[in-house]
């Protein structure tokens, strides 16, 4: 049975018998708490813990999910993954434990035909109800109880939780040992999980309370449904994803199954290229936090496994193809998005490519060390460097490190990942440690948005937090995170800011600095307070700053309209990739392959103006994310929506899904100015602007700049600028060749008389002199000039000093006749630089000393000619 008939037979099982087929959501979840989208249940979260009415009381799925838990274990064992698709049933105070029970042993033993001999079920420990349930099924023999540990689900963070049953199939004895999922989990194949939906967990997944109804929420690995029913050794070679390991095959020109190494590249290849593209298709870039680290690390670690097997040439590009080919059908946004997901993976790709050159310079660089050490054992600190910096994967550093005869010491190596593990770990419980916050906001639900339509309004204070603690009251000067029932203030979102302003009790005044989103709806106000004290439960007046609300509304509409200007004039590959929309300035991310000229950016400028001056009116209306999408409205799709959208819509040319504020007529703009572009990586380019009178300012500044050129150069007039710069630099290096020209003929000269000063010592042309003043440059020049000089008589040698403030500093030469006798120019300065306090260095017939005794000069100088005849006596 080929994965796309498990999954279509899946959905239409459940729908047959009352359940809403619902599309699956975006890896990129709504939910601030989670990283990623790791469960079918996600996108219902709302629904299990009564935060919003369930449109419908049954529905099922395949979700897409991904789990960065095994992530460094994929590829070294043939059951890891990251992405995979989840199959479930879900049931919001409908059928509970029995429904649950008996649907899925019908599906499992009729629609998929599984022997009901090889089924096996666990239960939580104390759940007496299930294991009856199961009994009407399974021998009992068949039913296993366990702990908490493995029955008990979670989210990983907060949020609903419940005891679990799953169900398992017996692969047969040539996969392991006899004895049920507890003796051998290889053999005995997880298929199904059962989630009994019935309590809240905390943000230490302890049980704090029951959730208001009891549901159902169930999940089933869809890669390994396949595994089961196509009889297949692992995951990896099931029509899911074999397909995606004969594309590594082909590019690597390696054959899976040969090689144990090999297959660990090859599978990592393959399961990270489909990864990779489901995250990119989602909206997730890489970077060096969050999600976008998860998916910088795992291109990394692909082209680095790429490169060990030896592979030259690109290799997302055919991965990322594969996976579109073989998955398109059920993810349609895989197809849309195909384009993109491919740029981005080459950007990073080449990118990295140069990374991974200075990492193999460093690998060098420690492995010479090492050697030259007389030591075996490349250190485990440089190799996580190289994994960590360098994104060099494991098995590449030890490839390299066997090929010098060293082996890389593992154990240290793995504890540094290991507390990176750990860092990472604690970065990714970020938001739900937060717990006062998450407790408070949950606790008081959503907060109403008002700021559509006023600036100002009622509300009471639901909740003060200071800190890690909820508290009672703040007084002046506190710092403290506010959440009220309603509020005008904007939480940041969309790219735009949040909103600033006031919120007043009858006790005290806060300043509010910044608004952001928090849990389950609710918007946190950051304030410090101003004046006397504020108290939870108060009601207060909340008054956002209205003037740096205008200014933001100016830069959100001028976002829209650079961003309808840039499809229309680029094309429509110029989507955006990313977006900052402040008071009176906007910085706007979008894909292009090159840097747009200055002809194009005055053509943008132009048009986007003239689009403003016409003054067309703003319009915002919230409608169903499908009636949206047939109007033709962008989707930044890195956000998640929900059933009900906003739509922005100006003047009938622009489109776009937006929760942002804006003006009501472009003409409030008036002006916008583009004042950079540049490069944000390949194939991504930023632009900013200001707008209004943000924008007029720098008109101004601009101007006034270019009359002080003006007025520097002389030039009466800004339009004689150019001319006059030009012929100001041109001036310059004409002068400046004439002074080289007058500095040259001078130190001939010097040269010469410094020759024509030359002692003889035993034979030997000698000059010494002190030339203050001269830096080590000057005098390391004219002792080159002198060697030329003295050449022709033969045997010559310089030691020239000068001294300048705190340090002297000295240069010697020596002819090619004298170093070759072994008179060398570091042992004629040895001596002189001791007596200067300092030490000489350098090659044979240069050398440069130098020390902090300027004192010393005169008789460092003074010693040459005895040092040298010393020289020349040992030399003979
Ligand atoms: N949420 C449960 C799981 O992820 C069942 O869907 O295993």
């Amino acid at each position: 049975m080929e994965g796309r008939e498990i999954r279509g037979r899946f959905l239409s099982f459940f729908q047959e018998r009352g359940h809403t087929v619902v599309p699956s959501s975006s890896l990129v979840p709504a939910d601030p708490s989670l990283l990623l989208t790791n469960a079918g249940m996600v996108q219902f979260k709302p629904y299990f813990l009564g935060e919003q009415a369930p449109p419908y009381p049954r529905a099922t799925t395949a979700q897409k999910s991904f789990r960065t838990t095994d992530i460094d274990l994929v590829g070294l064992t043939d059951r890891h993954l990251t992405f995979f698709e989840m199959l479930g049933n879900f049931s919001f105070g409908d059928y509970f434990k029995e429904g649950a029970v008996d649907l899925a042993w019908e599906l499992i033993t009729e629609g998929f035909g599984l022997d009901a001999e090889r089924l096996w079920a666990t239960v939580y420990e104390t759940d007496d109800e299930a294991a009856e349930i199961w009994a009407t099924k399974l021998p009992r023999e068949r039913i296993v109880r366990r702990g908490k540990k493995d029955n008990f689900w979670s989210m990983g963070v907060a949020g609903p939780c419940g005891p679990c049953s799953e169900i398992y199939v017996d692969r047969g004895p040539e996969h392991g040992r006899e004895g049920g999922p507890e003796v051998d989990e290889d053999r005995y194949l997880e298929i199904w999980n059962l989630v009994f939906m019935q309590n809240e967990c905390d943000a230490n997944i302890e049980v704090a309370g029951d959730l208001p109804k009891k549901n159902i929420d169930t999940g089933m690995g869809l890669e390994r449904m396949a595994l089961v029913l196509q009889g297949a050794g692992s995951s990896f070679e099931t029509d899911l994803m074999r397909p995606i390991l004969e594309t590594a095959e082909e590019v690597s020109g390696q054959r899976y199954g040969k090689e144990p190494g090999t297959d660990v590249s090859l599978r990592i290849l393959a399961e990270h290229g489909r990864a990779t593209t489901f995250l990119i298709a989602d909206g997730v870039l890489p970077s060096n936090e969050g999600r976008g680290y998860v998916l910088r690390r795992m291109l990394r670690r692909m082209v680095s496994h790429a490169r060990r097997l030896g592979v030259d040439r690109q290799v997302t590009a055919p991965l990322v193809e594969r996976t579109v080919e073989l998955l398109g059908d059920a993810y349609p946004e895989l197809v849309d998005r195909k384009a993109f997901v491919l740029q981005v993976a080459a950007a990073e790709e080449e990118h990295f490519g140069a990374t991974l050159r200075q990492g193999l310079v460093r690998f060098k660089e420690e492995a010479a060390r090492v050697r030259e050490g007389g030591g075996s054992t490349f250190p485990g600190e440089a190799a996580f460097l190289l994994h960590d910096t360098y994104g060099f994967a494991r098995e590449l550093t030890e490839e390299l490190a066997r090929e010098q005869g060293l082996e890389v010491d593992a154990e240290g190596f793995e504890r540094l990942m290991e507390e990176q593990r750990e860092r990472a770990r604690a970065a990714a419980r970020g938001v739900a440690d937060r717990r006062a916050l998450v407790e408070a906001a949950r606790e008081g639900g959503p907060t109403e948005f008002l700021g559509y339509e006023r600036l100002e309004a009622e509300a009471a204070i639901r909740a003060l937090i200071a800190g890690e603690r909820a508290v009672g009251s703040a007084t002046e000067g506190q710092a403290v995170e506010i959440l009220l029932d309603r509020t005008p203030f904007y939480a940041e979102g969309g790219g735009q800011i949040g909103d600033a302003g006031t919120i007043r009790t009858d006790s005290g005044v806060l300043e509010v600095e910044d608004t952001v989103p928090g849990p389950g709806g609710a918007t946190v106000h950051r304030a410090r307070v101003r004046a006397g004290e504020v108290r939870a439960g108060q009601p207060a007046e909340a008054a956002v700053d209205a003037d740096r609300r205008a200014a933001t509304a100016r830069s959100h509409t001028g976002t829209h309209v650079v961003h309808w200007t840039l499809r229309t004039l680029l094309g429509e590959h110029a989507r955006q990739a990313g977006s900052l929309v402040a008071p009176g300035r906007l910085r706007f991310d979008f894909n292009h392959f090159e840097a747009l000229s200055r002809d194009l950016l005055e053509e943008i400028e132009g048009t986007a103006n003239a689009r403003l001056a016409e003054d067309a009116p703003v319009r915002a209306y919230e409608t169903t994310f499908e009636f949206a999408r047939s109007q033709g409205a962008i989707a930044l799709f890195e956000e998640t929506y929900g059933d009900m959208v906003r739509v922005v819509e100006i003047g009938g040319y622009s489109t776009e899904l937006c929760g942002g504020t804006h003006v009501a007529r472009t003409g409030e703009v008036a002006l916008a100015v583009l004042v950079s572009e540049a490069s944000i990586g390949a194939g991504l380019r930023r632009i900013e602007a200001l707008v209004g009178p943000d924008a007029l300012r720098w008109v101004h500044a601009e101007r006034r700049l270019l009359e002080d050129v003006a007025e520097a150069l002389g030039a009466g007039d800004p339009q004689q600028v150019p001319d006059r710069a030009r012929r100001a630099v041109a001036r310059i290096k004409e002068l400046e060749g004439e002074l080289q020209a007058i500095r040259r003929r001078e130190r001939g000269a010097r040269v010469e008389e410094l020759a024509a000063g030359a002692r003889d010592v035993a034979g030997v042309a000698l000059v010494v002199a002190d030339l203050p003043g001269e830096d080590t440059g000057a005098l390391r020049e004219l002792a080159l000039q002198l060697r030329g000089r003295l050449e022709g008589r033969r045997h010559g040698a310089a030691v020239l000093g000068s001294a300048d403030g705190g340090r002297a500093t000295l240069v010697a030469s020596c002819t090619k006749d004298l170093v070759d006798r072994g008179v060398t120019a570091p042992l004629l300065l040895e001596v002189a630089a001791r007596d200067v306090g300092g030490r000489a260095g350098g090659k044979p017939h240069l050398a440069i000393g130098g020390g902090g005794k300027p004192a010393g000069l005169p008789r460092a100088l003074a010693g040459v000619p005895d040092r040298l005849a010393a020289l020349l006596e040992g030399s003979r």
